[in-house]
């Protein structure tokens, strides 16, 4: 696809060319009439700039533009959008110059097979936000130069359209990019390899897909796709080795696999030594096989959030992956992080999680930048993590439990790390002789209520000293009952605040 990417480039710049050519010499000839909009400009090479001499198709309500038009300037691009266009006939427009045709956004029904086989040169198609048929999506006849083809957005009554994409009339051997968001699909019954021989882009996302059997015959030349937001309760295998970038999320993946796929669903990422980006987001997926990403060794990024991890995978390390995102899992114990998996992480987001220990895992991801810890359940600020990591920048670790921070004032560090300590309980903070009280007690109510009914039934309430939260025993390997102590301290201690609160509301701020 490269190749072909790099053209677009080149012809976007000379589109740039062309629109700063047409403001600074065609505008002021033209102002004051009125311009058809369909004729957008030329693109590549230069040249006169022509209008059509007929009369706007929009006006006179047309129900087909048959072979209306002349157009005569080279690499021209043809706008037709929202016009109000109802059929597409025979030799749609009869020029060999059109290299893109846009005819988004009108009532088409209906295209004619023949209706663009007299625009030989045209290479991007694009017939959005119409109503074609699901059944005929694909009906076109062999096409020499389109390369990109764009059927977004066709909305039929369902009633008399079952979503089967069943026939294609024959192949286009130059498509590249296809793009078929939204447009209600549930099944493909074609061979997309047979349609589209070189085929590396498709986009079937936001469709009714009940099926991803058609994904055993893509083309070999597959790059990216993308299927995502079709709630499929399916299975994914069998792709093609060269995928760069594949999204699946918002369906119903259960499962992350390679060769030994147990679950109901599941995804196998078996041989995509090429792929970089993986966003599986949304899908319900509580396993990963341990081998699941021994194939994907060049993978950079990877969405696995709102899913129901409750673990990370133990894996053998991904040397390339820079971005992680696990928010809204069910992970609790970070431990497997640390063993050298993530040598390369630079971004990873655990937000959203059950987290309560954290101690030392991160030190060693000598990369990690970014990392967010947000709306867990840590009780202990990480001061191992602020003051050891070398490369860490942002720490994110809003609405935990963490009630005291005053570890952090009693080192100097240089280090410059952006701190995040947004709603956590924490009211008061030691700092040398001062005792710098930062909030009311009523700004934790959330949290003091979270708090307590996660304790609920804990009936001891001696009022003890309880401003000694780092005095508790600080094994990681007892992580869960250190856990259970430092809340339950919490808890005596907000329930200290709030009766003292009570019997002297005045003095809160004493000593
Ligand atoms: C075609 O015209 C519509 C509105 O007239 C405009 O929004 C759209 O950007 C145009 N498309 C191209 C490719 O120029
Ligand atoms: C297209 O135009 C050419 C020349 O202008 C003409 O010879 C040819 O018959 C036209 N084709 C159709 C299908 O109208
Ligand atoms: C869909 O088609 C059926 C039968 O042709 C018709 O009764 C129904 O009103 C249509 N629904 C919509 C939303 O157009
Ligand atoms: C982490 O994920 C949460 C939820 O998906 C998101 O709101 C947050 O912005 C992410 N954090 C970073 C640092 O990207
Ligand atoms: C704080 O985290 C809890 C879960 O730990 C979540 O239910 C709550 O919505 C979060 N609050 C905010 C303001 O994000």
């Amino acid at each position: 696809m490269r190749p072909k990417l790099d053209s677009v480039s080149r012809r976007d710049n000379n589109m740039l060319f062309a629109r700063l050519w047409v403001v600074s010499f065609v505008v002021p000839l033209l102002s004051g009439n009125h311009v058809p909009s369909i004729f957008v400009g030329k693109r590549r090479s230069y040249g006169v700039r022509y209008y059509p001499e007929v009369e706007n198709p929009a006006t006179g309500n047309p129900t087909s533009v048959g072979n209306p038009l002349q157009y005569c300037v080279a690499n021209s691009v043809l706008n037709f959008t929202g016009m109000g266009l109802r059929r597409i006939g025979d030799f749609f427009v009869n020029t060999t110059y059109a290299r893109e045709l846009y005819l988004d956004d009108n009532e088409i029904t209906e295209i004619s097979d023949t209706a663009f086989d007299s625009m030989k040169g045209l290479e991007i198609l694009s017939v959005s936000g119409n109503k074609l048929r699901t059944d005929k999506l694909l009906w076109f006849h062999y096409h020499e130069t389109l390369w990109r083809l764009v059927i977004n957005d066709n909305v039929v009554n369902e009633t008399t359209d079952d979503g089967n994409i069943r026939d294609m009339l024959e192949h286009l051997p130059r498509l590249e990019y296809l793009s078929l968001r939204r447009n209600g699909i549930t099944r493909v019954h074609i061979q997309l390899d047979k349609f589209a021989p070189i085929l590396n882009w498709l986009d079937l996302s936001g469709n009714k897909l009940q099926s991803f059997d058609f994904l055993v015959n893509l083309p070999r030349a597959m790059r990216n796709l993308y299927l995502q937001d079709n709630g499929c309760f399916c299975t994914i295998n069998n792709l093609p080795s060269g995928i760069e970038h594949l999204q699946v999320s918002g369906n119903r993946i259960a499962e992350l696999c390679n060769e030994n796929c147990n679950g109901e669903t599941s995804l196998s990422l078996k041989g995509l030594k090429k792929l970089r980006s993986l966003a599986a987001s949304r899908n319900g997926i509580r396993m990963v096989s341990e081998d699941a990403f021994k194939d994907v060794t060049q993978i950079e990024r990877m969405d696995l959030s709102w899913n129901e991890l409750r673990f990370y995978p133990k894996t053998r390390s991904l040397n390339h992956l820079k971005y992680l995102d696990l928010s809204h899992n069910q992970i609790n114990e970070v431990m497997n992080l640390c063993d050298s998996i993530l040598t390369s992480i630079e971004t990873l987001n655990l937000s959203n999680n059950h987290i309560s220990m954290i101690d030392n895992n991160f030190v060693n991801m000598l990369y990690l930048k970014t990392l967010d810890l947000s709306n867990n359940r840590i009780a202990i600020l990480p001061t191992s993590l602020i003051f050891n990591s070398r490369s860490l920048e942002v720490l994110l670790l809003r609405n935990n439990s963490i009630d005291d921070i005053d570890d952090l004032f009693k080192k100097n560090s240089f280090k410059e790390l952006e701190l995040h300590l947004e709603d956590n309980p924490f009211s008061v903070v030691q700092y040398y002789n001062f005792q710098v009280h930062l909030k009311q007690r009523d700004a934790r109510s959330e949290l003091t209520n979270r708090v307590s009914i996660e304790s609920l039934g804990e009936t001891s309430d001696d009022i003890v000293n309880t401003d000694d939260l780092d005095d508790t025993d600080n094994d990681a390997s007892q992580s869960e009952r250190f856990f259970d102590i430092a809340l339950n301290k919490l808890q005596t201690k907000q329930r200290h605040l709030a009766e003292f609160a009570e019997r002297a509301p005045r003095n809160v701020t004493r000593k």
